[in-house]
C-alpha cells in the first residue's frame, strides 16, 4: 500500500554527465513490482515528481534520473545524509508472464526494466535503446540479470537503429515489455500487431500529483474511456489502449 516515507539519501553518483542515479534508505522493507513508481518531494520544488523504481533491495530504493529540468538539476544537489519525502510504491507494475521475455527501454525509460529484469524467473534479454553512445548506461547492471543488446540511432553503439530492429524476428511465444518515449511505444505496438507477441507498456505521462487526485494524467482505454495514468498505470497492456 501506497505510503509517505522520509527517507535518507545514502548515495548520489553521477553515471554519465545527464544521468544520475540516487539511492535512498527508506527504513522498512516494503514489497515493490517492477514498473511501480516513486513521488519524490523535491525541496525547493512544489509539485512531486514521478520516478520509476529502478532497484528495491531491503530498505534500499534506486532511481535512475535523467537531468532534464529544475526538479531533476535539484534532485542532482541532493548529498549523503540529506531527508526526502517519499510516497511509494504507486501504480500497478508489469504483470509477469511465463514466456521468454524481451525487456525493451528507450531513454530514461530503461529505469523500471532493472527491477524487472531481476523479477522475472527466467533470464530475460533486455534491449536498451538511445540516440547515441552515451544515452546506453547501466550496461553492467543490466548484464547481472540479462542477455543484452543495445541499438542506438546513430551506430555508435550496438545495431544502429531504434530497438525494433532487435525485435523483428520474435514469435507470438515471447512477452515483451517496455518503457520509452511515446514513438518508440507506438511502434513497437505496431510490431506487436503484426508478430501477435504480448506486449505491455508503462507509459511515463507527465503528471501533477501521482495519486489519482488532478486527473493531470489521463490516457484514453477501450475499455473504461479515460484513465488516470498514475493510479490505472503506468503499465498498460498495449492493446487496451486507444492509439
Ligand atoms: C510513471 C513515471 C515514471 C518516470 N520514471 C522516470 C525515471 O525513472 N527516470 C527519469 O529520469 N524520469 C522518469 N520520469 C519522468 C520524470 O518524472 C520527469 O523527467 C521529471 O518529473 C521532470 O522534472 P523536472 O522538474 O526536472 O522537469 P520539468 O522542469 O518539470 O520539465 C522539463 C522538461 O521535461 C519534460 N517532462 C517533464 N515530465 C515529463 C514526463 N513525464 N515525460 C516526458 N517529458 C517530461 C517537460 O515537458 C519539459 O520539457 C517518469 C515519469 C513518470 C510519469
Ligand atoms: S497525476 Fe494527478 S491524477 Fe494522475
Amino acid at each position: 500500500m501506497k505510503t509517505l516515507y522520509q527517507a535518507v539519501v545514502t548515495k548520489t553518483s553521477w553515471i554519465t554527465s545527464s544521468y544520475l542515479l540516487l539511492t535512498l534508505n527508506v527504513g522498512v522493507t516494503v514489497s515493490v513490482q517492477a514498473g511501480q513508481f516513486a513521488a519524490l518531494q523535491i525541496p525547493g520544488v512544489y509539485l512531486r515528481r514521478p520516478f520509476s523504481i529502478h532497484d528495491a533491495d531491503g530498505t534500499t530504493l534506486s532511481f535512475l534520473i535523467k537531468i532534464v529540468g529544475k526538479g531533476t538539476q535539484k534532485l542532482a544537489e541532493l548529498k549523503t545524509g540529506d531527508k526526502i519525502s517519499v510516497i511509494y510504491p504507486l501504480g500497478n507494475g508489469f504483470i509477469l508472464s511465463d514466456k521468454p521475455a524481451v525487456l525493451a527501454g528507450g531513454g530514461c525509460g530503461i529505469a523500471p526494466l532493472l527491477l524487472l529484469a531481476k523479477q522475472l524467473k527466467n533470464k530475460p534479454t533486455v534491449i536498451l535503446g538511445g540516440r547515441t553512445k552515451a544515452d546506453i548506461v547501466q550496461l553492467d547492471a543490466f548484464a547481472e540479470y540479462a542477455e543484452v543488446k543495445v541499438t542506438t540511432e546513430d551506430g555508435t553503439l550496438g545495431t544502429k537503429g531504434f530497438v525494433t530492429a532487435e525485435l523483428t524476428s520474435l514469435s507470438q511465444d515471447t512477452a515483451v515489455y517496455a518503457c520509452g518515449p511515446e514513438p518508440m511505444l507506438r511502434a513497437l505496438h505496431k510490431l506487436a500487431k503484426e508478430k501477435k507477441f504480448e506486449l505491455q507498456l508503462s507509459l511515463e505521462a507527465m503528471m501533477g500529483c501521482g495519486i489519482g487526485a488532478c486527473l493531470g494524467c489521463v490516457t484514453d482505454t477501450k475499455k473504461d474511456g479515460h484513465v488516470c495514468v498514475c493510479t490505472e498505470g503506468p503499465v498498460f497492456k498495449a492493446e487496451e489502449l486507444v492509439w
